[in-house]
C-alpha cells in the first residue's frame, strides 16, 4: 500500500504565473515574504511579487535574514518577527533556501510551544499546520521542488548535520506554487547548473529507488526530459523563457516524483560532504551522481532502470549521457575539485562513512554498500577517476 500527494492545491505555471497571487483566499491579509539574503530586493523581483500583493489589498513584511543552507538559529529568530507581525499567508521567495526557512518558519509560528528542533523531527507529529496561516511558494531557482514537497532542510551548524522536517502525510507541502520563469533568470550561471542537477537528481533517484511506484515513476520521468533537455540550454542562454519554464517544470515534477516516494545514496553523500565542508546541495549531488549511477549499476535491475530513464530521454548510456551534460555545464569531475584538503578528508573518512551511511535517504537506495564498499566510493568521489 502506498499512499500519493500530487503536489500542492494549486500551481500558476508559465510567463506571468505570478498572477496567480491574486488568487490567494485572505481573511487578514497579511503576507509574510521570507527571502534569502537581499538580492531578490536589490535586482526588483520582490516589487514584481509585492505589486500584485497590493494590488489584492495585502500589507506584506519580508524577512531576508536566511543563508544559503538555512541554520536552526535563523528560522527560530525569523518565527519571532513571523509571530509579531502575524500573518494569515507566509511566502518563500528564492531557492531553496529561502523555501525551506519559509515552511519551517511556518511550522513555529503555528506552534509557538516548540523551541528546539527534536520538537519537530520524527517520530513527532508536527500538532497544527494551517491553523493561523497557508504556504505559498515562488522559486527563484530550478531546482530543488520544495515548493511541492512535503520536507524542509534545515542546517545545525555545530554538529554539521541536516534534518529533514517533514510530515509523511504531507501536511508539509504548500498549498500555492508559482512558476513563473522572470524569477529564474537571474540565477548566475553556477546556480543554474547546481540547482538543476539537484532537479536530474531528484528524477533519477526516484526512479530507481524500491519506493518506486507508478505515480512517481511518472513525475520521474517527466521531470527527467524536461530537465535533461533544458539545463544546458538555460546554462547558456539564461534569457531563454521556455526553457527556464521547463526547466522549473522539471524542478517541481522532480519533487513531487521523490515525495511520493524516496531518494538514495547521492544524496546521503551529497549531504555528508554538504554539511561537513559547506558544499552547495545542488553541487554536491551533481559530483556525487555519476559515480552512484556506477556504482549501482552492478545491479541488473537498477542498470535497466537507468537506461529506460536514458531511452525516454533519447540517449543511448545514463552514465554517459550526464557525463556528458555535467562538462557541458562546467561541473567539476570530482569533490576534491571543491574541497582541496586531502588530509582532512582522510582523516575524516570513518566520519563520514557513518554519517553517509546514518542518512535520511540511504534506506531507500537501491543497493545497499557495506561499510567498506561506501567508503572506497567516498574516496572515489573524493578523488575522481
Ligand atoms: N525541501 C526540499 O524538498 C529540498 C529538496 C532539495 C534541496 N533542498 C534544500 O535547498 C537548499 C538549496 O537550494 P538552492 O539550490 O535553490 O540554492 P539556495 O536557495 O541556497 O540559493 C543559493 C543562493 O542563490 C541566491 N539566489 C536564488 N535564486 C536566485 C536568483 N534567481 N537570482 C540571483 N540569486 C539567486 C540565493 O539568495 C542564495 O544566496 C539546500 O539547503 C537544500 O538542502 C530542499
Ligand atoms: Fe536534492
Amino acid at each position: 500500500m502506498y499512499s500519493i500527494k500530487l503536489g500542492c492545491e494549486k500551481m500558476f505555471c508559465g510567463e506571468n504565473a505570478i498572477e496567480g497571487l491574486k488568487n490567494l483566499q485572505s481573511q487578514c491579509k497579511k503576507a509574510y515574504i521570507v527571502m534569502s539574503g537581499t538580492i531578490l530586493k536589490d535586482i526588483g523581483s520582490l516589487k514584481i511579487v509585492t505589486d500584485v500583493l497590493e494590488e489584492s489589498g495585502f500589507q506584506w513584511r519580508s524577512y531576508t535574514d536566511i543563508e544559503p543552507e538555512p541554520s536552526f538559529q535563523s528560522i527560530i529568530r525569523g518565527a519571532e518577527d513571523m509571530k509579531e507581525f502575524g500573518p494569515d499567508w507566509i511566502i518563500g521567495f528564492g531557492g531553496g533556501s529561502a523555501m525551506d526557512a519559509a515552511k519551517a518558519m511556518w511550522v513555529f509560528y503555528e506552534n509557538p510551544e516548540y523551541t528546539q528542533i527534536e520538537d519537530v523531527l520524527p517520530p513527532n507529529e508536527i500538532r497544527n499546520l494551517k491553523v493561523k496561516a497557508r504556504i505559498a511558494c515562488i522559486p527563484t531557482s530550478a531546482g530543488t521542488g520544495s515548493e511541492a514537497t512535503r520536507a524542509a532542510l534545515i542546517r545545525d551548524p555545530i554538529k554539521k548535520k541536516k534534518y529533514s522536517i517533514r510530515c509523511m502525510n504531507g501536511r508539509m507541502i504548500p498549498d500555492v506554487a508559482i512558476l513563473d520563469p522572470i524569477f529564474t533568470v537571474s540565477m548566475p550561471k553556477s546556480l543554474t547548473a547546481a540547482s538543476g542537477m539537484d532537479a536530474i537528481t531528484h528524477s533519477i533517484e526516484s526512479y530507481v529507488t524500491p519506493l518506486a511506484n507508478p505515480y512517481s515513476d511518472a513525475m520521474a520521468v517527466a521531470s527527467f526530459i524536461n530537465g535533461y533537455e533544458n539545463i544546458a540550454e538555460c546554462y547558456e542562454n539564461g534569457s531563454n523563457m521556455e526553457a527556464r519554464t521547463k526547466m522549473l517544470v522539471a524542478s517541481c515534477m522532480g519533487g513531487i516524483a521523490f515525495s511520493n516516494c524516496a531518494l538514495g545514496l547521492v544524496h546521503s553523500i551529497a549531504h555528508t560532504f554538504g554539511a561537513e565542508y559547506n558544499i552547495p546541495h545542488g553541487l554536491a549531488n551533481a559530483i556525487v551522481l555519476p559515480y552512484v549511477i556506477e556504482f549501482n549499476s552492478r545491479n541488473k535491475a537498477t542498470k535497466d532502470r537507468y537506461e529506460q530513464l536514458a531511452h525516454y530521454a533519447g540517449i543511448p548510456s545514463l552514465l554517459q549521457g550526464i557525463l556528458d551534460l555535467r562538462k557541458r555545464i562546467e561541473i567539476p569531475s570530482a569533490m576534491k575539485d571543491v574541497v582541496p584538503n586531502d588530509k582532512d578528508v582522510l582523516d575524516r573518512i570513518d566520519l563520514l562513512v557513518e554519517k553517509s551511511l546514518g542518512d535520511v535517504c540511504t534506506p531507500s537506495t537501491p543497493v545497499k554498500p557495506t561499510e567498506e564498499e561506501l567508503r572506497s566510493l567516498i574516496l572515489k568521489v573524493y578523488f575522481g577517476e
